[in-house]
């Protein structure tokens, strides 16, 4: 007798701990997540408190609503097949939802959503139990935005060091060329210069007594002289000391020196409008880049076309442009035509541009080409401060 009113006694106080429990649990719940209940077709017919300051809708707006209302536009449509074959089967489905809160703003759930069934165990409705983990969120999207900053940032100073080395490595190469070149381009000079002298002096003296095909063969050896000579002065412009000798001097003349200095077909006419620009260069220096220019056209032109030179000036720099009416540079070759030893000619040494460059970097300016027509631009400050060497 007292056993069985002892299992009473027992009985009644496990439903009495399971009532208080119930009520616990369920408003552990109420605190900590989102709930919202629906009728078959999303209709929300309950959303609790939490559901409303989260999503910042009252009761009243919520209510009769479709749970379309807080849909924020960023899940696929795949995501929503997935969720709803889930469900409509009578499964539970999980999973991370993001909202869109009356002003706009962005929440996410971690969701449960269950079916709900009726006495006839057909499903009736919906209840989705959900934690927000916005701030989870936030926080690990900020991590990957971090992360793939780091990522990016670590490419970029991997191609970076990639991209410097291969300059060193490429700097170093020319370098060690560079004194080799110089070095036998000054051995060559000398006895060039003899080789030049006597073949001068020879042909001289035998004008008279060489038929046609003896002059021609004497015209060719001084040709090809002069191209030696004209590599050898290459070489050693390309490598000689970069010391300016700065001075003011009137750009126009400089040009007209340069000019003296190329040899020029007839039938190239080379057109220079008067400018009497004074900057201060190095008018040597100067000389060089704008022989190189002018040879350069000249070379293009092959026996016949026009050469445009303009001087003018611009604020605090002089502009000099170089035009010819020539074949122009194929694109794939224009990256490269500054490049040392860069040449598509079967004479050339490749120098002439660099050298140009170099001399006018030195200047503190810049030099640029464009096709069609092939012009080449020089700009050069007027006023260089001697530092800037
Ligand atoms: N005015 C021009 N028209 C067409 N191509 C040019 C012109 N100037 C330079 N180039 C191109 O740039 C290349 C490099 O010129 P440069 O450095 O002076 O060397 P080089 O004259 O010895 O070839 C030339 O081989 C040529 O292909
Ligand atoms: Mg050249």
């Amino acid at each position: 007798m007292t056993n069985l009113l002892d299992k009473k006694m027992i009985l009644n106080t496990d439903i009495i701990n399971f009532d208080l429990q119930f009520e616990e649990i369920y408003s552990i719940i109420n605190n900590h997540s989102m709930v919202e209940v629906t009728d078959i077709e999303g209709n929300i017919i309950f959303a609790n408190k939490k559901f409303c300051d989260i999503s910042q809708y009252s009761e009243q707006e919520l209510i009769g609503q479709n749970h379309r209302i807080i849909k924020s536009g960023f899940h696929t449509k795949e995501f929503y097949k997935d969720l709803w074959s889930t469900i409509t089967s009578g499964k539970t489905w999980h999973g991370e939802f993001k909202n869109k809160a009356k002003d706009g703003s962005y929440f996410w759930n971690k969701q449960m959503i269950m079916p709900r069934f009726d006495n006839k165990k057909t499903i009736c409705g919906y209840i989705s139990i959900g934690t927000d983990i916005t701030t989870e969120k936030e926080l690990s999207e900020k991590l990957t935005q971090i992360e793939d900053n780091l990522v990016q940032q670590n490419k970029n100073l991997q191609e970076k060091i990639k991209r410097k080395s291969d300059e060193i490595i490429k700097k170093e190469k020319l370098s060690m060329l560079g004194t080799m070149a110089s070095r036998l381009a000054h051995d060559l000079k000398n006895p060039l210069t003899v080789v030049k002298a006597y073949s001068d002096i020879l042909s001289r003296q035998l004008e008279d007594k060489m038929n046609y095909e003896m002059k021609m063969k004497v015209s060719k050896l001084k040709n090809s002289i002069t191209d030696m000579s004209n590599i050898i002065e290459d070489v050693l412009d390309f490598s000689r000391t970069v010391e300016l000798d700065l001075q003011k001097n009137s750009i126009f003349k400089i040009l007209m020196i340069a000019l003296e200095n190329v040899d020029k077909p007839k039938q190239i006419n080379v057109n220079i409008n008067y400018s009497d620009i004074a900057i201060i260069c190095d008018s040597k220096k100067i000389e060089a880049v704008f022989s190189n220019l002018l040879s350069n056209a000249i070379q293009a032109l092959e026996e016949i076309g026009e050469i445009n030179v303009r001087l003018t000036e611009e604020d605090n720099q002089v502009l000099i442009t170089v035009e010819d009416t020539g074949p122009g540079i194929l694109e794939d070759d224009m990256p490269r035509i500054f490049e040392p030893l860069f040449t598509t000619k079967q004479k050339g040494t490749g120098l002439g541009l660099s050298i140009c460059k170099n001399i006018i970097n030195l200047h503190g300016g810049d030099i640029i080409v464009k096709n069609a027509p092939t012009t080449f631009i020089v700009t050069i400050p007027k006023n260089i401060k001697k530092t800037n060497q």
